[in-house]
């Protein structure tokens, strides 16, 4: 382990690792809540670049699980009203909270090109990565 390695570091090599290692794994980034604003900020991330740096809250799929503090599959974009386009290939989203002394501080997103792809064991090993990052930011 290096551990000179800053947090935004280890989440970046952490969102590589998981798009290198997961076939259905197109887009992972970390949306942040930004200081005490009612908003997410987008933090490391590989994959396509988005414009959408900023999420106020409620808005689109990253917007509504900074309020609800529940994990969200969405097994087909289209199916969707309150949801933001990153890139016209995306068929699914996945994002699940990211809990660091028992408050939603953001969360992990990933998109995917494959259509309804996301099952039980995705939401359980973002769970479990999203518990590792929280160890690190405690
Ligand atoms: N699709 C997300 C926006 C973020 S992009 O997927 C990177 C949403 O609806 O919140």
């Amino acid at each position: 382990h290096n551990n000179e390695a800053t947090l935004n570091e280890r989440l970046y090599a952490l969102c590589n690792f998981l798009r290198e290692s997961i076939p259905h794994y197109d887009w992972v980034g970390y949306y942040f809540r930004n200081g005490d604003k009612e908003e997410l900020k987008l933090g490391p991330y590989v994959g396509a670049p988005t414009e959408h740096t900023i999420i106020p809250f409620g808005k689109g799929i990253c917007g509504q699980v900074a309020v609800s503090n529940e994990n969200f599959v969405v097994p087909d974009v289209t199916a969707q009203d309150n949801y933001i386009a990153c890139s016209i290939h995306v068929k699914a989203e996945i994002v699940i909270p990211l809990f660091v002394n028992g408050e939603n501080i953001g969360q992990i997103d990933i998109d995917s090109a494959t259509p309804d792809p996301f099952t039980k064991a995705d939401e359980a090993l973002l769970e479990f990565v999203n518990e590792k990052v929280a160890g690190l930011m405690a």
